[in-house]
């Protein structure tokens, strides 16, 4: 099939080229010229794996980039519009990009086309992309409006994308039904993990997947239903864990306990520093908002983001605690990403701990595997960079943990141990076992856990002597 994908962020290069790799012809559009000639000689611009290699595979056959919403319209059966939703002041998704895109496509429409939303949109965006098309004197019976939410985390989109859970198609009729159908086949049919240049299967996949076909006013609620939910999950452990290290129980353990209710289920539910990144926060705000707009009241999406900022307010204080004063404090920091596998830093909790800690007068020598250059973009501070987690760490009065990279879980402990100046380590990703840490010498902070120390006396509790342990 021809497909049009309107936007090449991350949703829409991601989806363009997996169009591709299932056998269609795809044209993804843009209107940065910069951005175009970029990826038209071979540049990637997102950390994202698999990426290139659908890129380098389909750039010039089956993938084409332009600038012509135009043409692309009037050569593809299928439009989807991957542009980005910002957030208003109000809290509100900024829908301004989809409605232009919306009526530029309407001039454009020539025989049978089926518009597709994949950007994040409120309940009701299909409606108003079908008003707005017809305003501008297109024949009803010659498109559809559609929503096929996409479920794609950064870092692991591609894999995502050829191996979801399932796929949600929200159409109105059978004839633009029949149109997602054929576009996803290769999925849903099975041919394509057949094949053998497919991406490789993940530990996890349900193949083939099932096609969830819904009204376009359900889809649109499960894409903003599901993300709410899933950032719900993390501020329940984060409040859990919070009551953890209250009592002194261990939040792994309860997650354990908790997780294994095939109910419930043991993913997202990882305690940390909150959830950041370009969706959950924006995305919870947003629902938050059509709620309000459609008469409801969810003031459990209030709780989920306040107890998500707390979250951050409770680390920055786990660090004064273990480290009394902090001005002129030297921290060595690991991770600057909103979580492990991508350069992204929108909304990142590392990026919000850092700069808070900054101003408290501490000096930091940060490391990010793939993240630095973006944060050198908008940093215009005094923090200072490290080309490995070791180097981060040399002469620092504590290492900080804010991003679960791999990397990050399989330090060195002993050459670790060597470099800071005193071993101090505060996790806020619970990368490592406690008992582990303290048998190799660390004073060690994390999320839900009581600290631990090298002599065995957990930090906090009071001696014999009755002096409290530091
Ligand atoms: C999310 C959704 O998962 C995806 O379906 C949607 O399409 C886009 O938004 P993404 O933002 O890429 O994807 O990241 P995700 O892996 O969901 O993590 C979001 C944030 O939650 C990160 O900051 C991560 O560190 C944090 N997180 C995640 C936790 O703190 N604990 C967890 O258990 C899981």
């Amino acid at each position: 099939m021809r497909i049009a994908v309107v936007g090449s962020g991350h949703v829409g290069l991601v989806a363009g080229s997996c169009f591709a790799d299932l056998g269609h012809d795809v044209i993804v559009v843009d209107n940065d010229e910069q951005k175009l000639a970029a990826l038209k000689a071979g540049q990637v611009p997102i950390h994202e794996k698999f990426l290139p290699e659908l890129l380098n595979r389909h750039r010039g056959h089956r993938l084409q980039f332009s600038d012509n919403l135009h043409e692309a319209v009037r050569s593809s059966a299928a439009i989807f519009i991957a542009v980005g939703t910002p957030t208003t002041n109000r809290g509100e998704a900024d829908l301004s990009f989809v409605e232009s895109v919306a009526r530029e496509i309407s001039g454009a429409i020539n025989d049978y086309k089926v518009v597709i939303e994949k950007s994040t949109v409120p309940v009701y965006t299909s409606d108003w992309v079908r008003k707005i098309i017809l305003r501008n004197g297109t024949d009803p019976d010659s498109f559809d409006v559609a929503s096929n939410p996409e479920f794609l985390r950064e870092g692991t989109a591609v894999t995502d994308f050829l191996f979801p859970d399932r796929i949600v198609i929200g159409c109105d009729n059978d004839r633009c039904a029949e149109v997602l159908r054929e576009i996803y086949a290769p999925l849903t049919g099975g041919s394509y993990y057949e094949r053998g240049d497919a991406i490789p299967r993940p530990d996890r996949a349900n193949i083939p997947p099932p096609m969830i076909v819904t009204s376009t006013k359900s889809a649109e609620l499960i894409k903003h239903a599901s993300n709410a939910f899933l950032a719900l999950k993390i501020s329940f452990i984060n409040a859990v864990a919070s009551i953890c290290e209250s009592v002194g129980a261990n939040v792994n353990q309860v997650c354990h306990g908790v997780g294994t209710d095939s109910r419930i289920g043991p993913r997202f539910l990882n305690p940390g520093i909150g959830y950041g990144g370009s969706c959950f926060p924006k995305d919870v705000l947003a629902f938050r908002a059509v709620a309000r707009e459609c008469g409801y009241d969810f003031r459990l999406l209030d709780e989920v983001m306040r107890i998500n900022e707390d979250q951050r307010q409770r680390f920055l204080r786990k660090v004064r605690s273990a480290l009394w004063t902090l001005r002129g404090k030297r921290l060595g920091v690991l991770g600057l990403a909103f979580k492990g596998g991508t350069d992204d830093i929108r909304e990142s909790p590392a990026i919000f701990l850092v700069q808070a800690l900054l101003q408290e007068g501490c000096t930091i020598t940060a490391y990010d595997p793939a993240a630095v250059e973006r944060t050198r973009e908008v940093m215009i501070s005094n923090l200072k960079f490290a080309n490995s987690a070791y180097e981060a760490a040399s002469g620092a009065d504590a290492l900080l943990i804010l991003t679960e990279w791999e990397e990050f879980a399989n330090l060195d402990l002993d050459r670790l141990n060597r470099e800071l100046k005193y071993p101090i380590v505060i996790d806020g990703r619970n990368l490592y076992d406690p008992e582990v840490m303290a048998a190799n010498g660390f004073t060690y902070y994390s999320v839900g856990r009581a600290a631990s120390h090298p002599d065995g006396v957990p930090a906090g509790s009071i001696l014999k002597n009755g002096v409290k342990k530091a």
